[in-house]
């Protein structure tokens, strides 16, 4: 399918469509006349409040014209004329604006509109061919400027129809049509996604992996959308970027500064450089929150002290400085760090600084999060390291899955060298990039371009509406019956607006989502749990939702009745609602560019249905019935209430989210390196062992159970008397799968055996 110009609409705003006045005619004809000889879509909108609404929600209008003069509004708060080309304007600025009006209108339209439009249109005089034409040109040239250059050389390259004789083997899609299976394949993803898969070897779209021609300059055009020096389309995810920035700065024994609230990727990047860590420990709330790494952690007394520490940096070495620190900004529950204060502490101490910012790739584009991401532009001090960020462009701004950006600042004395770092860029390329991958970087760079701080814009306010939802739903429930419940947030309750206090539910979204003090976590207004939070250094990312469950409260106090959350995200998965993470007793929830207003009510309904379910004690089969069925004689006659008190007074008896908080705190003694522990496991000299009987040993891989989703333990730490919290909660994780079956959670480096009717947790161990 071809992109013409029928795909991109024109919005008529009038209020004489089909009259039968002379102005009614003429608007008839050239409607006809545009439908007809040009072959232009038409949308026809009556008042300036409809076509606003239009234009809010639409993206593909190509062209806006607009009546001057529309008849008056019953409803006198009706938008104007102004109103209308101002939102236009908000919304997208480029998109043309030709003002229907007669020429003794003129005198009364203001600057601010001549400003605003693109011409006029005048009803009477001139012919309606001339008019059809002036409106096709305006859309012509505007729909010429939509598409980014690669993406757009990518298509023309597409619908030039060539015969490829060059990989992939379905050339352009011809290949599947040859088997039945591969036909279905092809009607699925149709002939443009097949056409655009072209081989590197096309010389018209330059090299990826030399950065050259259309798709360079496409990256350059990123670096200069999202504040770098440099950036690089990776594919793999921001998995393969985390290991392209370490590639490209540590060598053996280089000794690097990770946060251990890091994502496996940069586990495996330690071990691909056969670096040293030492660690950032992430600080955790009394619900088991994960919060920012203390800012003390960053000073180079602390670092040094770390070094000093360490039993694999020898003796010689104790006065070096970390070759690379790496952060998760934001953390995995949307806390963000204001990068500034650490930039300023680590500038002296680390000679490169990495934020892994997969989840976090909108933060430049809103105002909201100022000086709270890696490419901040901020005054660098003369000393400043340079800056790694990985951003998943995929995750939560539009490109395809697995397609990444890396971006680059320089330091102020060190620059990055392009061709020296190719070499690790090179070192996990392909050479068969995935083109329309590449291309959906591209776009997803123009959008935000063009549109990125309206896009966020939304997105945050959207958001904001769910969290004072929540709160007045909990608020009218409590109001019509004292002892009631419903779901919490994890958010202020109170902010500071203009130097008053109010509750948050009272403030306007649109207030929320320009004020970023209210967002930022203090010690005087302490709902996020963290007491010892350091003064404009961690912000809540407005967007990130956390919901709580009852059943502990701010302080970790926890209460006679609750409900762990993983019953309620089990509840919602079967409801076709997936949550991004879920912990003890809160559950996250991400809104992006793609969240709409009808998923936002879904959820809600299917929140207050599971509320039903629970007050009424339902019977177990009838909420997870497949549960049931695995174990009838445990659950069969329990209804939900009762097994929800039951898995939450076994988490209250054991003391479950106090053994987590020690378990998280405690970083093991090193054997060795986490490369070293993996050459065990090449070398095959790995076995088995049972948790029961892992005091003593060494794990030969990392251990990360969700929740929280944070390694517990690394490959090549000792299981030793200093690390019994860690062996503690992993038992008492044990434990709690055999009491209660089809609770089998992830932890990633743990296998189960099952023995006697029991699950029996084992991880490979370095042999003795
Ligand atoms: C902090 C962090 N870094 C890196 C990654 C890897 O990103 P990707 O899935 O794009 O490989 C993830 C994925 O969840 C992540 O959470």
């Amino acid at each position: 399918m071809k992109i013409t110009k029928h795909h991109w609409p024109v919005l008529i705003v009038s209020g004489e469509f089909d009259f039968n006045t002379d102005d009614g005619l003429r608007l008839t004809e050239l409607i006809e006349e545009l439908e007809g000889e040009q072959e232009l879509s038409i949308v026809q909108s009556l008042t300036y409040e409809d076509a606003a609404e239009i234009v809010r929600s639409r993206a593909d209008i190509g062209a806006v014209v607009v009546d001057w003069n529309l008849p008056e509004e019953d409803d006198s708060e009706g938008l104007t004329a102004i109103d209308l080309i101002r939102t236009i304007n908000e919304r997208n600025a480029r998109v043309p604006i030709l003002l229907l009006a007669d020429r003794l209108d003129t005198e009364d339209i203001p600057v601010e509109v001549l400003q605003k439009i693109d011409g006029y249109l005048w009803k009477t005089a001139d012919t309606i061919e001339f008019l059809a034409g002036r409106i096709e040109m305006h859309l012509e040239k505007y729909i010429k400027t939509v598409a980014p250059d690669f993406f757009g050389m990518l298509v023309k390259y597409a619908q030039e129809y060539k015969y490829a004789w060059h990989t992939p083997g379905h050339m352009g899609g011809e290949g599947f049509l040859r088997s039945p299976a591969g036909v279905a394949f092809h009607k699925f993803f149709g002939e443009n996604t097949l056409r655009s898969d072209l081989s590197i070897s096309v010389p018209e779209l330059g090299s990826l992996l030399d950065h050259s021609g259309v798709v360079g300059d496409a990256e350059k055009n990123s670096a200069r959308v999202f504040g770098a020096d440099h950036t690089y389309y990776i594919l793999n995810g921001t998995s393969n970027v985390n290991q392209v920035i370490w590639r490209s700065q540590l060598v053996r024994d280089d000794i690097a500064f990770v946060d251990r609230n890091c994502h496996k990727s940069l586990n495996y990047a330690m071990v691909i450089t056969d670096a040293i860590p030492i660690y950032m420990i992430p600080r955790r709330n009394m619900m088991g929150i994960i919060g920012p790494v203390r800012l003390s952690e960053f000073s180079p007394e602390s670092i040094s002290k770390k070094i000093q520490e360490s039993s694999l940096v020898p003796e010689a070495r104790k006065n070096e400085t970390a070759k690379m620190s790496a952060l998760t900004n934001s953390t995995y529950d949307g806390v963000c760090y204001n990068v500034i204060q650490i930039k300023k502490q680590l500038e002296r101490t680390v000679e490169n600084l990495h934020f892994d910012e997969a989840w976090y790739a909108y933060a430049r584009f809103h105002p909201i999060y100022k000086d709270h991401f890696g490419m901040s532009d901020d005054d660098l001090n003369k000393e400043h390291p340079p800056i790694f960020c990985s951003q998943s462009t995929h995750k939560l701004l539009t490109a395809l899955s697995q397609a990444s950006m890396l971006h680059i600042r320089n330091g102020s004395k060190v620059k990055i060298e392009p061709d020296m770092f190719n070499e690790s860029y090179m070192m996990h390329g392909s050479t068969s990039p995935q083109y329309s991958m590449i291309a959906s970087l591209d776009v997803a760079t123009k959008m935000m371009d063009d549109d990125g701080e309206i896009m966020m814009d939304d997105t945050i306010i959207e958001a904001i509406h769910f969290r004072k939802k929540m709160i007045t739903i909990l608020n009218d429930l409590r109001k019509a019956n004292k002892g009631d419940w419903f779901f919490g947030m994890w958010q202020p309750h109170e902010v500071e607006i203009d130097g008053e206090a109010k509750k948050f539910e009272d403030v306007p979204a649109e207030t929320l989502a320009k004020t970023q003090t209210a967002w930022i976590m203090s010690k005087d207004n302490p709902w996020h749990g963290f007491l010892d939070i350091e003064d404009d250094y961690a912000m809540l990312d407005p967007i990130k939702l956390t919901i709580t469950t009852p059943g502990i409260n701010d302080k970790g106090e926890m209460a006679n009745e609750g409900i762990p959350a993983s019953l309620v995200s089990n509840y919602l998965i079967d409801k076709g609602i997936v949550c991004e993470k879920t912990d003890y007793y809160s559950f996250l929830m991400l809104n992006s560019l793609g969240t709409t207003r009808g998923k936002q009510g879904t959820l809600l309904a299917e929140l207050f249905k599971f509320k039903e379910l629970y007050d009424r004690n339902a019977p177990l089969s009838e909420v997870f019935p497949a549960m049931v069925a695995a174990s009838p004689e445990q659950y069969g006659k329990v209804g939900l209430k009762d097994h929800a008190n039951d898995v939450h007074n076994y988490y209250k008896e054991q003391k479950i989210l106090d053994s987590m908080q020690e378990g998280f705190q405690v970083i093991p003694d090193q054997a060795m390196k986490p490369s070293e522990a993996y050459h065990e496991v090449v070398r095959k000299n790995v076995e088995y062992v049972d948790l029961d009987d892992m005091m003593g040993r060494t794990p030969a891989v990392m251990m990360v159970p969700y929740p929280p989703g944070i390694p517990i333990m690394m490959g090549g730490e000792i299981m030793n008397e200093k690390a019994r919290p860690i062996f503690d909660y992993l038992k008492q994780r044990q434990d709690f799968e055999n009491a209660f079956p089809g609770y089998e959670s992830d932890i990633h480096g743990v296998e189960r055996d099952e023995r006697d009717g029991k699950k029996y947790f084992k991880t490979l161990c370095i042999k003795k």
